[in-house]
């Protein structure tokens, strides 16, 4: 196949050889390259469209466990990997990525120590797979990642083969719009973004992405796909931020945050409801918008509304640690000593995922603080952290009566909030899952 300039017609293309190709035309042989939260769920999605997906991921054990038809994230159940295990084949090997017509790169994209991007993921997703690209061959990039990396990074590490893109082979970013545990809108409902380096790329990435989500919405260039990902990733960063922002003036006015927050919620246009709580975590609100003020600098703009929503959002751990050393003050206790119970570490409901969760940070500064600290969550029964470790307790009546103080972290629909409130002697809720109640012994956020 040669690749080109295309100009589309009707429901077909045309490339610069002249042949007609279906707007339908489709990928068989699909790579995956990093199968988490993101390229699992994909991987199993185009198995179960007919394709035979390749994902390739570093981590041995997670292969082996998928090998196994054994899932480790919660939105995958076990029959699922099962069912598609004839077309789906995870693997550490990225030569095995070679006879794949389309290839999807979805690695981690965090942030260094010092709050810049790393993209050390990416750089070595494709260094290891560059020596087995092909002429013909699609290449998406799906990491959340600042504006420009797709045609700026990715693009002449790929051509560094001989191979040029947009010629000899196609290339687009297309940002995963995946929201662990939400069930009404999944990858196949959820409308995809793509942006492909020329027209030809774009339509082709269109094509793939269309085996398994519904509405397709192509965008001019990679960078557009970029920068949308990250207008709506900051969208909710600046608006969680806010909240919070008005949960700490409330309690400063004696106002129920939650009660303002259910009543502006009934204004039918003009608003949106977010909520406030102990800070944000997982790996996309946290992170993406500081991508994005990274690149800015390079533009000569400080992003200020995402410095300062990062700064109030990181900012709520410490936040809620005054309001459990008030609570206990009350009591007649100091931090030091006291035995603080967290519900919840997972950074959402429903999810076992607790990377950058801001129970984390509050385990810390409440053990720096001499607070001694245990944690239950339904999803998560150990967690590894900076160094330390930590199980998870079991939940009785005896637990909840012998901790001093009882924090709800995680709204997980586990959790019966009558029952924690009626056997803990003081309860610090940052997830207004209480305000209903009429309990003395609850603090609210
Ligand atoms: N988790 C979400 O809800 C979500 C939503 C939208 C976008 N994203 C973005 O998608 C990307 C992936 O996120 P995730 O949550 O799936 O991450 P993850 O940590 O769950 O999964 C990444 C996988 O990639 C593997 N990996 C790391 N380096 C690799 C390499 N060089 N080659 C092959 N495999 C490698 C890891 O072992 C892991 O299994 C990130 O850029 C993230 O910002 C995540």
């Amino acid at each position: 196949m040669q690749l080109g300039r295309v100009k589309p017609k009707g429901e077909s293309w045309v490339n610069t050889a002249g042949e007609v190709i279906p707007m339908k035309w489709r990928d068989e042989t699909v790579g995956i390259i990093g199968l988490g939260y993101v390229g699992l769920p994909l991987a199993i999605a185009f198995a179960e469209s007919g394709a035979t997906v390749i994902g390739v991921d570093v981590s041995q054990e997670r292969v082996q466990s998928l090998k196994q038809g054994r899932s480790y994230l919660t939105d995958v159940p076990d029959e699922e990997i099962a069912s598609v295990l004839g077309r789906f084949h995870p693997t550490t090997d990225y030569s095995t990525l070679r006879d794949c017509d389309a290839v999807i790169i979805c690695v981690p994209t965090p942030l260094a120590k010092t709050g810049e991007p790393d993209i050390s993921y990416i750089l070595s997703a494709a260094e290891d797979f560059r020596p087995h690209l092909r002429r013909g061959m699609l290449i998406v990039l799906e990491s959340t990642t600042y504006p420009g990396t797709t045609e700026e990074l990715l693009k002449p590490m790929l051509e560094e083969t001989g191979l040029k893109a947009g010629v000899d082979f196609n290339l687009a970013f297309s940002p995963e719009r995946i929201d662990p545990a939400n069930k009404q809108w999944t990858l196949k409902n959820t409308p995809k973004i793509v942006g492909g380096l020329t027209p030809e790329c774009t339509m082709r990435a269109k094509a793939l992405y269309e085996r398994v989500v519904e509405d397709v919405y192509p965008v001019s260039s990679p960078k557009v796909a970029e920068m949308t990902k990250l207008l709506e990733n900051t969208f909710r960063a600046v608006n969680i931020a806010l909240v919070n922002e008005f949960a700490i003036l409330c309690r400063r006015m004696g106002i129920s945050v939650w009660e303002v927050i259910d009543a502006a919620s009934t204004k039918p246009f003009g608003f949106m409801r977010f909520e406030p709580g102990p800070g944000i975590g997982g790996h996309c609100i946290p992170i993406d918008p500081l991508y994005l003020a990274w690149k800015a600098r390079e533009f000569n703009h400080e992003a200020r509304f995402i410095r300062i929503a990062d700064a109030i959002n990181r900012q709520m751990p410490e936040y809620v640690v005054s309001l459990i050393a008030d609570a206990l003050n009350d009591h007649g206790k100091p931090l030091r000593g006291s035995r603080i119970l967290l519900l919840g570490i997972a950074y959402k409901p429903e999810v076992n995922d607790y990377r950058e969760s801001p129970g984390l940070a509050l385990v810390e500064l409440l053990q720096r603080k001499g607070s001694y600290v245990c944690y239950h969550d339904p999803y998560v029964p150990e967690v590894h952290h900076n160094g330390w470790m930590m199980k998870s307790v079991e939940l009785t009546e005896d637990e909840l009566a012998k901790s001093d103080c009882v924090v709800i972290v995680t709204a997980h629909k586990f959790y019966n909030w009558g029952w924690v409130v009626a056997h803990s002697p003081l309860v610090v809720d940052t997830r207004g899952v209480t305000r209903k109640m009429n309990a003395h012994n609850v603090v609210r956020l």
